[in-house]
C-alpha cells in the first residue's frame, strides 16, 4: 500500500487537535487568527471542554467561536490567561515568530502579552533557521505609511502595502498593513525594539517579547513538541 505525505491542511489539522491538551477547562484561554488558528476553535467546539470564556485576536476569531457556541469575552474582564494559542507565519530555533499573515498582529501580540504561556501551532513549513524570508506584516497609521516605507527601503528592504481585490486593506483597528520583503532577521528582539519606535508603527510582526514558550510542530512524522 503505498503511503501518500500529509498535506499543510492535515498537517495544521493534527497540531489544532493536538493544542486541545494545552487548554484548562474552567479558566479563559485567550485564541488566535488563522487558519490553523480555525481548526483549533473548530476542534475545541467538539471537545466538550467548557472554557470559562476566550479571548480573540479578531473579529474573524470572534464570529467563528460564538458561531460553534464557544462564549467569547471581552479582554477588559480579563487579567492574566494561563494560555494563549495562535499560529505563525515563521518561528526561529528561539521561539520569536514572524506573524500578520492573517492582518492580526496587533489583537495578536495585545491578547498574548496577558498570557502566561505562548502555544504556537503551526505546520513544518513555518520552522526556519532565521525569521524574514516571509514578507513581514507592519500595522501603520495610514498617514505614516510613506515615511514607514522609506525607512525599510533605507534598511534595504521593500515594503509593499497590503490590498485585497484592490482595495487597500484595512485592518479591524482602521490602520493600513505593509508587507516587508527582503530582511533577514537574526537579532529579532533588537529588531523589534527598533521598529516599535517609529512614529506611525502601531504593530511590528515580530513576536519576540511576546515570543512562543511551546511549538506544536506539524510534521509527516508527527506532531512534534518544541519547547523554548
Ligand atoms: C494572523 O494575523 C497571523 O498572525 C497568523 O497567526 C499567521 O498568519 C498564521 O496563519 P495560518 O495559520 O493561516 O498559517
Amino acid at each position: 500500500m503505498s503511503q501518500t505525505a500529509p498535506t499543510q491542511d492535515e498537517l495544521k489539522t493534527l497540531v489544532a487537535q493536538a493544542a486541545l491538551a494545552y487548554v484548562v477547562p474552567g479558566e479563559y484561554l485567550g485564541v488566535g487568527t488563522g487558519s490553523t488558528v480555525n481548526k483549533f476553535i473548530d476542534a475545541l467546539a467538539h471537545s466538550g471542554i467548557a472554557i470559562k470564556g476566550a479571548v480573540s485576536s479578531s473579529l474573524a476569531s470572534t464570529e467563528r467561536m460564538q458561531s460553534l457556541g464557544i462564549p467569547v469575552v471581552d479582554l477588559a474582564m480579563v487579567e492574566r490567561m494561563s494560555v494563549y494559542i495562535d499560529g505563525a507565519d515563521e518561528i526561529d530555533p528561539k521561539g520569536h515568530m514572524v506573524k500578520g499573515g492573517g492582518a492580526a498582529l496587533t489583537r495578536e501580540k495585545i491578547v498574548a502579552a496577558q498570557a502566561d504561556r505562548f502555544i504556537c501551532i503551526a505546520d513544518a513549513s513555518k520552522n526556519v533557521a532565521v525569521l524574514g524570508a516571509f514578507p513581514l506584516p507592519v500595522e501603520v497609521i495610514p498617514m505614516a505609511v510613506p515615511e514607514i516605507a522609506r525607512r525599510f527601503k533605507a534598511m534595504g528592504a521593500q515594503a509593499v502595502l497590503r490590498a485585497v481585490n484592490g482595495q487597500t486593506l484595512v485592518t479591524d483597528n482602521g490602520q493600513h498593513l505593509l508587507d516587508v520583503k527582503g530582511l533577514r532577521i537574526s537579532d529579532a528582539l533588537s529588531f523589534e525594539n527598533a521598529v516599535s519606535q517609529w512614529p506611525g508603527v502601531v504593530t511590528v510582526g515580530v513576536f519576540a517579547h511576546q515570543r512562543a514558550q511551546v511549538c506544536l510542530l506539524g510534521t509527516p512524522q508527527g506532531v512534534q513538541t518544541l519547547v523554548y
